[in-house]
């Protein structure tokens, strides 16, 4: 009798156990990142990388914005290794925007606004030098000709749940219209698309030698991508320049992220960021929360979105007009629903340093910076 109790009690144990593990893990948000690998992408995966509320399920780089594909992937790699998390899939997307593509123009009608050096595809490819401080990620990770590429990959997770999968976009959209078009069906197995780009009521970014002042280079990259994904029906969530440009990285924020650099992830973001400043100089007094807030609505829309908006959007596209093309332009008539964020709110520069500083041990963690001493950057 008394075996018997003791057996029912460790069962119910054990199922209690399965319970609270299913909860738990069905509290958390399941999400694809899709990313262009640049300095911001890399800080607003760390973000996500620190919250126990997210599920990252898979992460696919596109080679049509700032990174190039293969040093984007490298990087991502490292990344994840840097920060124990070589369980998550990472996998190589589309190189080429969809109108390249079409046209047979392979890689010139956008990727040539990436702007060359300083400042420009070599500072996403390296992370400013900083990519040297991140660890290799070890047999059985970087690129495998075996492996699925972007959209097979978000076929396998979205058809690995029967949760809605959110798919967080912070590059040019080409692997997300990639994978609408090739599985039409995957609009109803995604929660929503948060864009991070476009400028809906505000000028554009593009800072290059192009007659455009309208568009936002991760909407530029691809506008026939990002157009296609707006009128998919997918339900899709702008986060433009609008909110985006609210949201500098000035020097008050930047001492704060210095005196809060607990762990190695927040001592990196740090650098990297100081790094950006020395080397940008002026141009570093733009320099915002773009991918990083993205990611914070993502995340929890209303605790960091002060004005969310539906507006029906047009995507002009390379047809249309070359001066305004990649342009997020309101069209009453004939433009496609979307939310659009337009006011944010100013608690995500909070909640990035705790987070980035979660787990702490209260005593500084060593800096990777450039070194006196021959390497070029170390942990120091
Ligand atoms: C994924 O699910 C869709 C919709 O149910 C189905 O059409 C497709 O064949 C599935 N693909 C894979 C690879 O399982
Ligand atoms: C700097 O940014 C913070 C937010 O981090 C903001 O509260 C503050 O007003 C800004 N300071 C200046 C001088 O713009
Ligand atoms: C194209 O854009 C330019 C600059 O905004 C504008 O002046 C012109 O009217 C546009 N042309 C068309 C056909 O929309
Ligand atoms: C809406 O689309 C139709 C058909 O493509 C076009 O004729 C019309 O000019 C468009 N209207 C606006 C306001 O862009």
């Amino acid at each position: 009798m008394k075996v018997n109790i003791c057996i029912v009690a460790a069962l119910a144990l054990v199922v209690c156990a399965l319970a609270v593990d299913a909860t738990s893990s069905q509290k958390k948000k399941q999400v694809i990142i899709d990313t262009d690998a640049n300095t911001d992408d890399a800080i607003a995966i760390l973000w996500l990388l620190k919250r126990t509320d997210i599920d990252i399920k898979a992460i696919t780089v596109v080679g049509t914005g700032w990174a190039s594909l293969s040093s984007g992937l490298t990087n991502i790699f490292n990344m994840l290794a840097f920060m124990g998390r070589n369980d998550i899939p990472v996998t190589w997307g589309g190189g080429y925007a969809l109108y390249d593509i079409k046209h047979n123009i392979y890689g010139c009608t956008y990727a040539k606004t990436i702007p060359n050096a300083p400042g420009g595809r070599q500072w996403a490819d390296t992370l400013v030098g900083l990519a040297h401080c991140f660890p290799k990620a070890g047999p059985g990770r970087y690129y495998n000709p075996n492996a699925p590429g972007a959209v097979d990959l978000m076929v396998q997770v979205l058809n690995s749940t029967r949760d809605k999968v959110d798919i967080l976009a912070l590059g040019p959209a080409t692997n997300v219209a990639d994978l609408l078009s090739a599985h039409p069906w995957a609009k109803v197995r995604i929660g929503r698309v948060v864009f991070s780009g476009g400028a809906v009521y505000v000028g554009g970014n593009i800072f290059t030698n192009v007659p455009n002042t309208y568009a936002e280079y991760n909407a530029l990259g691809d506008p026939d991508a990002l157009a296609a994904v707006a009128t998919s029906g997918v339900s899709l969530v702008l986060v433009p320049l609008d909110a985006t440009g609210q949201l500098i990285v000035n020097q008050t924020y930047l001492d704060r992220l210095g005196v809060n650099q607990y762990t190695s992830e927040a001592a990196w973001v740090y650098s990297l960021l100081r790094t950006l400043q020395t080397q940008m100089g002026s141009v570093f007094n733009t320099y915002s929360l773009w991918d990083p807030y993205a990611a914070a609505v993502l995340v929890d829309q209303s605790r960091y979105a002060d004005t969310v908006n539906k507006i029906k959007i047009t995507v002009v596209t390379q047809d249309l007009n070359a001066s305004e093309v990649g342009r997020t332009k309101p069209d009453s008539r004939n433009g496609s629903s979307v939310s659009v964020v337009l006011r944010p709110d100013d608690v995500v520069f909070d909640d990035l340093i705790y987070y980035l500083a979660l787990e702490d041990n209260s005593s500084p963690s060593p800096r990777c910076t450039e070194s006196a001493n021959g390497g070029w950057y170390a942990w120091n």
